[in-house]
């Protein structure tokens, strides 16, 4: 196992009735700023009841955080943020609001070009406001890290950033926040899960038994429960599960002391920042062919996941980790969720502007070993057709 620093200061609220509990964990003279995104939050109600939370704190309310959230939407928060004097960041909503509050939260503090913080990956932020979360939507595991995804309109740029300061100080997980989700939100999410917990334990082994475990446990989890998500909304136990494993695929606990590959990401945002494809979505265009072109230098991961997680252990080798990828592809597909470029009128000549932004982007030794390069990334999205 590699050396590791494991830090997580994210306190968790978890089950029903848990917005009421903010009250504990936000000064009692903050000024908050409240943020979401298109007005789920009104229509289910969780708005109201974190304001009602809120009491008689000063609140100022900042909405219409998209989908993959902009720079360009997210400055303006800023804004408010400077000429309000706020001291308290409240994100209510699914990945994209708690990314932009992260963001917001680190810019308001910044005193040089904000863009830095996008374009060094977030290595120079300094402070950042206090966060704190409600979670509307299980899938990315930013309610309880400290990264964020921003794109940048002006140039179809979708940038990670991390820093220690942004961890949420707290995120209330109330699973039945997320009965109102759509099936194509709840698919989505299955899926992004699937594939954070995938780039960190589908790559080679260097005796991390106790993550290697989580990881399988995690992914035995989504596959029980996924379907059964689509079809029973108000199943409280089922969408606990998921938001719990949601949470922990990419709470820093089961990538500690382990390679880590996220190439699949990174093509995956690519596609999103040029085709705007949902962000799972294009995880599970991508995987399944990531892992047949890599499947050499993934081969010992490969056979323990058709072992410990599919159950495959007839066979040759080979047929063994066919059959893992392939059900790995009827997974996402019995989710609903597409797995060919081709399901989004996307063909072979679109791959050369995807190849072109990886390398406008430096993505170009991608992967565990860093070996994936913009050639590698090609004969991927090719399989992808
Ligand atoms: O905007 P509203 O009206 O709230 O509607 C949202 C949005 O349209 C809706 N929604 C959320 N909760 C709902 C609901 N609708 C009904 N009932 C509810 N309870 O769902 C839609 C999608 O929301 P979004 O936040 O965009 O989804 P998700 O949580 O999948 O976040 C995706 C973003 O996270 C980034 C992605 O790149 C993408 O920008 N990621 C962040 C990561 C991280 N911080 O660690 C890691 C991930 O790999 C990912 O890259
Ligand atoms: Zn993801």
């Amino acid at each position: 196992m590699f050396n590791f620093d494991f830090y997580n200061p994210t306190r968790i609220l978890f089950g029903q009735q848990r917005i009421a509990d903010i009250d504990k964990h936000i000064p009692a003279q903050a000024k908050v700023l409240v943020l979401y995104g298109g007005g789920s939050v009104k229509v289910t109600g969780t708005l109201k009841e974190v304001l009602t939370a809120l009491g008689s704190r000063h609140v100022v309310e900042f909405s219409g955080i998209e989908p993959n959230p902009t720079f360009e939407t997210l400055m303006r928060a800023v804004e408010i943020v400077k000429n309000q004097q706020i001291d308290f960041l409240l994100a209510v909503g699914g990945g994209s609001v708690i990314d932009g509050t992260k963001f917001v939260a680190a810019a308001s503090c910044y005193q040089g070009d904000v863009l830095d913080i996008l374009k060094n990956r977030g290595t120079v932020i300094q402070a950042a406001l206090p966060i704190g979360t409600v979670l509307t939507l299980s899938a990315t595991g930013s309610e309880m890290n400290n990264g964020g995804v921003i794109t940048q309109q002006s140039n179809h740029t979708k940038s990670a950033f991390f820093s220690t300061h942004t961890f949420p100080q707290f995120s209330v997980l109330d699973p039945t926040k997320t009965y109102t989700l759509p099936t194509r939100q709840i698919a989505n999410g299955v899926v992004d899960a699937f594939v954070h917990i995938t780039e960190q334990y589908l790559t080679y082994p260097v005796n991390g038994y106790v993550q290697d475990r989580f990881a399988e446990g995690l992914l035995q989890t989504l596959i029980e429960l996924g379907e059964k998500a689509l079809h029973h909304p108000e199943d409280y136990d089922t969408r606990a599960n998921l938001m719990w494993v949601a949470t922990l695929a990419l709470n820093g606990l089961i990538g500690a002391g382990v390679p880590q590959d996220w190439a699949t990401h990174m093509i995956g945002h690519e596609l999103t920042a040029l085709h705007g494809i949902d962000h799972a979505r294009t995880l599970a265009i991508v995987l399944p062919a990531m892992l047949k072109i890599r499947q050499e230098s993934k081969r010992a991961k490969l056979l323990q996941y058709a072992s410990r997680v599919w159950q495959i252990n007839e066979g040759d080798e080979q047929q063994r980790i066919d059959l893992a990828i392939a059900k790995t592809e009827s997974f996402f597909k019995g989710l609903g969720v597409d797995t060919r470029l081709s399901a989004y009128d996307l063909n072979a000549s679109h791959i050369d502007a995807i190849i072109e932004q990886l390398i406008a982007h430096k993505m170009i030794k991608l992967g565990e070993h860093r070996d994936v390069t913009p050639d590698v990334c090609r004969q991927v999205l090719q399989l992808c057709l």
